[in-house]
Parts: C-alpha cells; structure tokens; sequence
C-alpha cells in the first residue's frame, strides 16, 4: 500500500510540544505577519500583467482570486487551529492523507516559495531600475536590467537582491517582529496614498469594454493574480511560536486575508479608472489587433513605439506609472520608493517559508539531513539556504515575473486544494477531534476552494499548468528512489 504512511497527529502535536519555541506572537502580531507576506508583487507589479489579460475586468479578476483564497483560508485556519506546528500543508496532509501525498504538497511547495521568492525579487527589480531612471536619473541598461524575455540578457537587480537576502538567512537575520510592522506599515501607507489620490479621480466610463477579453481573459488573469493573496498561509507556519494558537491563527488567517481584499480592490479601481486615458487600462494589441502576450518582446516593442503616456500593460511598476500618469510624479516615485524598500522583505518570508517547510521534510527523514545541517556560528541551516538561494537567484535572473508567478501558483493552487481535502477527510475519519475553529458550512466551502483551486489552475497558461505534472513526476521519481526508503515514519524512528 502506497497510501499507508499516516503520521499521527497525536505524534505530531507531540513533538511541536517537545520543541518548546517560544510562544510569543499573538493575534495582532500574526496579522501584521499575514499582511507583510501578502502585500508585495502581486499589487504593485502584477496589476500591469492584469491589465494585459482582462482589461477592466481584472477588478472582477480580484474579487475571483480574493474569494478563492478566502475560502482556502477557512479551511487552512480548522487545520492550523487543530495542529498549530510548523510545516503547513506540508504536515497537516501527512496527518491525513499519508506520506505520498505529503511529499507531492512539500515538493508542490517549493514552486510556491522559492520560485515565488523569485517573482517578487523581479518584481523588485522593475521598481528599483525605475526609481533609478526616473528618481535619480541613473539608467541601468537594458542587458542588465531584465532577462532575455525583456529584451536583455540577465536580471542583475533580482540577482543581488536574492542573494543579498539569502545572506542575511544565512548569517540568521530573520525579521522582526517590530521590522515587519514597520515595512507593513510603509507598505500600507503607500497603497492608502494611491487609493486616497486615484479613486476620487476614478472615472466609471473606463470601465466599458468590462471584459475586452471575454471571462477566459479575466479568469486568466485571476489566475495570476491569486499570487497577490499568496502568504497569508505563511501565519499557518508560524503557529508553534504563537500564543494561543487556537485563537489567534484563525484570526490571523483570516484577519490579514480580509484586510489586503478591501485595499486590493480600491486599489484596483483606482488604477482602472484614474487617467485622463479612456483605454488605459485596456489590453495592448498589434497593428492587427491582435492581443500581445504579457511578458513578451512584442508586447515591449509595441509599448516603446506608443506615444506620450504608455498603458497600464506596459508598465513593470504599475502603482508608480498610474500616480505619475495623472499628474503625481513625485508622489509617483514616492511610491516607487515604499515598494523598493518593503518587497524584500516578502522575498525573505517566501525564502524563510520555503527552509521551515524543507526543515520539516528533513526531519521527517524524505530530505537528506545534511540538508538541515546548523552553521556552527550562526545557527542557522545554511546548506538549506544556500540551496534555495541559487534557486531562486538563477530562476529570477532570466525569467520575467510573470511566467514566474504562474509556475508559483501552479504549486500554490495545489497545496491549498490539497488542504481543502484535508479538511472533509478528517471531518470524516476523526470527527470527534477537538476542533477550535470549524470551517463554517465546511461541506460547502471546502469544495468550493477546490472547485475554485482548480477553475484558476485550469485558467493558467498551458505551459505553467504543464509544469505541475512535470514537476511532480520528477518529485514522485526522488521520492521513491531516495524519501521513501528513508522515511522515519516508514522506518519506524521515534521523531
Ligand atoms: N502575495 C505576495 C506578493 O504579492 C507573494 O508579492
């Protein structure tokens, strides 16, 4: 039997006992968690990519993706709240599901964070080499300045600023608490200064055509955009050294989900609706009206040949390009300025989530320990991240954000489905267990966010949904061949 491998949640809440992290986060601290994993990329970069696939309609694009994570959220916090560990969806399908299934969610994890870690350092990347343009007056070329997708040959700015926060892993910085909530509220301040100045100048009629692209369109690019509410599962991770975890991962959960909804969706209207620009946030078209990919040459060839203000699509700093297109310039690269200085700290939360999760697939004995090796000096796993370092450093140096994020996604979608199951399992095989947050409606949200994981999933583009299978068939093919003759549980190794 391949499906055998259980490790009892009993076993698992034991060991987190045994490990005795301190307990110190509470609910506000947890949210302040959520929201500085959540905000990043995906609303300050990704809107453009948005524009690109759905037009207007990606405000409708938002309200998909936002419900999805939403209904996901209510399932990860029943499960949080019941096995308040490390490890995420990685051990809560262990404890349900078995092994097998175990492994495919950790490996599915790793497209979650690490090639997530890469789409932000990109993201990044295209706020810094404009604050330099247009702040300083300093011009990065174009070969260093983007991979071959942009027209260049490598990302240089991603590439630093990966490695700079794989250092910082290294020599054990792990943010703050305290410098979390300030880059939060740097974060926050700059999307309230974007709402506060672009929705009173919002004009409704650029909303028509809604859907220029059709619902494919919009689904798509809800498809790329459930990235921007990615991490709010990072509170998830942080329950072994949260008070009250019972309470406060729900509200956590929830709290910072609820929280970048309602900005995400001024913030969308306002990028919609604000220039003086009728079509600026329509798609960008060839000569022969056909659409252009977003990402592409051709989409940035066209963009350059395009007179006076360029579209929303055309922008790899989209927040910025808005404000400075009505008028705010200054308060345009003011905004550059925020994203510049907070969205590394995202690249280090998808990094520090990516290790805690390959930490726990090493302890369980599926990744080899040397892996999980502690610098004598620093004290933290240093093979591990360096690992992931060169990861995420070669995937952000040639690819464009947003075929990274869709490959992210891919996994992401994955997991959080995975977790839904896990729910309606363990409502059916251990029903009696204490519960202290229950999924409201559970047998209505639960296949609702798998429903939902899925509709996005088979909204993404062909090559990003291809690189689910693939990539899972080369984790089944190291699973076999290394984890599962190796594994503690199907050895019999007391943790
Ligand atoms: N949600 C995070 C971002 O948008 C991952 O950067």
């Amino acid at each position: 039997m391949i499906f055998d491998r259980v490790k009892p949640l009993d076993a698992i809440l034991a060991t987190a006992e045994k490990k005795g992290l301190q307990r110190t986060l509470g609910a506000f601290q947890l949210t302040m968690l959520g929201i500085g994993a959540v905000i990043g990329t995906g609303i300050f970069v990704l809107t453009s990519e948005a524009a690109q696939k759905a037009g207007p309609g990606m405000l409708l694009s938002f309200v998909l993706a936002g419900f999805v994570c939403a209904v996901a959220a209510l399932c990860y916090s029943e499960l949080a709240s019941m096995v308040p560990v490390a490890g995420s969806a990685y051990t809560y399908t262990y404890a349900v599901m078995g092994e097998l299934l175990a492994w495919m969610v950790g490996w599915a994890l790793i497209l979650e964070y690490a090639v997530g870690a890469s789409a932000v350092a990109v993201g990044w990347s295209g706020y810094f080499v404009g604050l330099l343009d247009r702040g300083l007056g300093l011009h990065i070329p174009d070969a260093i300045a983007g991979g071959p997708n942009q027209g260049g040959f490598i990302n240089l700015p991603a590439v630093v600023i990966s490695a700079l926060v794989t250092w910082l892993l290294v020599v054990g910085t792990t943010e703050s608490a305290r410098v979390n909530a300030v880059l939060v509220c740097i974060k926050v301040a700059a999307l309230t200064l974007f709402v506060a100045l672009s929705v009173p100048a919002m004009n409704t009629e650029h909303f028509t055509p809604l859907l220029p692209t059709g619902v494919a369109g919009m689904a798509g690019a809800a498809a790329s955009i459930f990235f921007a509410y990615v991490g709010f599962d990072a509170v998830s991770t942080a329950a072994e050294e949260t008070r009250d975890p019972q309470r406060n991962v729900p509200i956590g959960l929830i709290g910072s989900l609820i929280f970048c909804t309602i900005f995400y969706l001024l913030v969308a209207a306002g990028a919609i609706g604000a220039t003086h620009d009728s079509s600026f946030a329509q798609p960008v078209r060839d000569a022969g009206g056909t659409l252009l990919e977003p990402g592409s040459l051709a989409l940035a060839a066209r963009c350059n040949a395009i007179g006076g203000v360029q579209p929303l699509a055309c922008s790899h700093e989209a927040l910025a390009h808005v404000l400075r297109s009505i008028g705010w310039v200054k308060i345009g690269n003011l905004i550059g300025l925020a994203a510049f200085l907070a969205l590394p700290s995202v690249v280090l939360m998808m990094m520090f989530g990516q290790i805690r999760v390959f930490f726990a697939m090493a302890r369980d004995g599926l990744l080899p320990e040397r892996l999980a090796a502690v610098h004598p000096r620093f004290h933290t796993p240093h093979v591990m991240t360096i690992v992931t370092g060169v990861v995420v450093i070669l995937m952000s140096a040639f690819l464009p954000v947003g075929k990274l994020v869709d490959y992210s996604n891919s996994g992401t979608l994955f997991a959080f489905a995975m977790v839904a199951i896990s729910v309606l399992v363990l409502r059916r095989v251990d029903p009696g267990r204490r519960r202290p947050f229950r999924t409201p409606a559970v047998y209505v949200v639960a296949p609702l966010a798998i429903a939902g994981c899925a509709y996005l999933f088979f909204s993404l583009n062909l090559i990003a949904m291809l690189v689910l299978p693939v990539w899972g068939a080369l984790g089944l093919v190291i699973y076999f061949t290394y984890s599962r003759p190796r594994s503690h549980v199907g050895r019999g190794v007391p943790d």
